[in-house]
């Protein structure tokens, strides 16, 4: 239509129209069928109702080859803009199946830089919800240029603001590698997968036949990969989940997570005392004794099917967003692997980079032995949550429950790591190793020697427990600041939080550490 004095509303409004519409009614009751939302349904219900701004709306692609000339679709495949969440400014880009099925074309990856540049330069954090076929093959290089403008960026914006992935539909090739460097991943089951390479490529090379649900969907990258730290059953219920990851972060790395108002009581936990059982090598859910320190409801758990050794989660404590690290001794006795020390240290370093203090509950009887864990670097992977710990400068308490062995007991935000605060609870038992072990060592030519040396290595299991197996030679060492009832648990941490509040630590300038990747 040719744009005239009298039809300069008509035009515009024609369209935001078609804009809105995005591949048009058959393409939407396609993705409709699939049991996904639209991206416009999906910014609908992300943001508070009314508070979405659009940027780039009219955008078209580029592209003249293939006939691409005549298929110009006004937003290309992407909608992007800003608006709030419980008040709060985000950004958001959402990926249009309608259109090319969400194929990032150059302009397509430009709409999704230019609000990442505006997240960095106003410190806001940026929510990408993924559902792409990858690179537009129509525009060749052109696309793969815009892939890596955008990882450039994920970099860059990286530990400045925080960076959450959706993946709610395809998410394949190169594609996968923008996600994967942002902070949080969550996947939608049944609908979404990510991988480098689909199942025709794997049959190819490998000869493995596979599924794409098997080989890249929610569940696979939830427990055998990790890849994804949130999974989600539908697209609303990930939405959701989303929201509340959000409010337990910041806007940026300059800034705090608002604390809740909060009246404190007594606070005393009783149902703590009896939870550690008398026999040491008895399981205990460590998941109860969060839900008795933390405020009611409050743990929001990530990466809950993966490495369930340890447990990682944001909580409120008297109203105040911290990060939790926690052994789990219902899963490997809470024992420290490869895969449990990568999945702490990520969450460690991405509490540090936000402000976000850091409570460990430990209890843990060392590293797991075995060539599969030597062979996956143990050393390697251990070392990472040993340096995410030293290297953060955000308030670190440690509570010890029980066990706290060997190297264990140095990485688990022990003080000479730099831990604020050491509480440990009566039942705490820090040394070198279990009595049993440790006596079949340094007894050895007596117990050997002994009439009896069952009744020996028991009496002399006696002896090292008696001196060990407990918290005080910590605590007269200054290792431990304070011996607590557990039912003083959460009145204690309260406490120590808000008398860290305004923790400093000032570091040697450098360029950055070489964390052992
Ligand atoms: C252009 C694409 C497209 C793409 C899909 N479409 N993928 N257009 N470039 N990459 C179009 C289709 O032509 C179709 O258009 C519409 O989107 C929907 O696709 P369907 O195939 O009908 O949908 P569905 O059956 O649900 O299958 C979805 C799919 C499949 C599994 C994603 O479309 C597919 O395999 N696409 C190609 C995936 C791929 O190989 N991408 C490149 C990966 S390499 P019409 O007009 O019919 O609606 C890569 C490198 C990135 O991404 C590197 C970064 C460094």
């Amino acid at each position: 239509m040719t744009i005239t004095m009298s039809n300069k509303n008509e035009i515009l409004q024609q369209k935001l129209a078609e804009a809105k519409l995005g591949g048009g009614p058959t393409r939407i009751e396609a993705q409709h069928k699939k049991g996904k939302l639209t991206a416009r349904e999906r910014i609908h219900f992300l943001l508070d109702d009314g508070s979405f701004e659009e940027i780039g709306a009219l955008v078209t692609h580029r592209c003249s080859d293939f006939g691409m000339s005549e298929q110009q679709v006004l937003g290309d495949g992407v909608v992007t803009g800003y608006g709030t969440i419980h008040g709060r400014l985000v950004y958001v880009f959402a990926q249009d199946f309608t259109v090319f099925g969400g194929s990032l074309s150059e302009t397509h990856a430009e709409k999704i830089c230019k609000i990442m540049d505006l997240a960095v330069k106003n410190g806001a954090p940026v929510i990408g919800l993924n559902d792409s076929g990858g690179a537009r093959i129509q525009e060749g290089v052109s696309s793969l240029g815009g892939y890596a403008d955008i990882f450039y960026r994920n970099v860059q914006a990286s530990g400045v603001v925080p960076q959450i992935s959706a993946i709610m539909g395809p998410c394949a090739g190169g594609a996968v590698y923008s996600p994967a460097m942002t902070d949080f991943i969550i996947m939608v089951e049944n609908t979404s997968y990510m991988f480098v390479t689909g199942p025709n490529v794997v049959k190819t090379v490998t000869n493995e036949d596979v599924t794409s649900e098997e080989l890249g969907g929610a569940y696979t990258h939830a427990t055998k990969s990790g890849v994804t730290h949130l999974v989600a059953a539908n697209d609303v219920e990930c939405i959701e989940k989303i929201k509340r990851l959000l409010s337990y972060i910041p806007q940026n790395n300059m800034d705090r997570v608002p604390n809740l108002s909060y009246t404190l009581g007594e606070e005393y936990r009783p149902a703590l005392d009896s939870i550690v059982p008398e026999n040491p090598n008895h399981p205990y859910d460590m998941k109860a004794v969060i839900a008795e320190i933390v405020d009611a409801d409050s743990f929001f758990e990530i990466h809950e099917q993966y490495a369930d050794n340890i447990i990682v989660g944001f909580a409120r404590l008297a109203g105040r967003s911290i990060g939790i690290v926690a052994n789990q001794p219902m899963s490997l006795a809470g024992v420290l692997d490869v895969n449990s020390s990568k999945k702490a240290a990520r969450f460690v370093r991405f509490c540090d980079c936000f402000n976000i203090p850091l409570l460990v509950l430990e209890d843990v009887p060392g590293f797991l032995p075995g060539t599969d864990q030597e062979w996956n670097a143990i050393i390697t992977n251990g070392s990472k949550l040993l340096y995410a710990f030293s290297e953060a400068t955000v308030p670190r308490v440690t509570v010890i429950t029980r066990k706290a062995y060997g190297g264990a007991y140095d990485v688990m935000n022990s003080k000479h790591i730099g831990a604020d605060m050491n509480f440990a609870w009566p039942t705490a038992e820090i040394a070198v190793m279990g009595a049993k072990g440790a006596s079949e060592i340094i007894f050895k030519k007596e117990i050997e020697s002994a009439p009896d040396p069952q009744a020996k290595l028991a009496e002399k299991e006696r002896e090292y427990a008696d001196t060990f197996a407990n918290p005080y030679r910590a605590a007269a060492r200054g290792f431990i600041d304070e011996v607590i009832w557990p039912r003083e648990t959460r009145r204690k941490l309260i406490r120590a939080f808000a008398m860290l509040e305004h923790k400093a630590v000032a570091r040697p300038q450098r360029k950055h550490g070489n964390i052992p990747l």
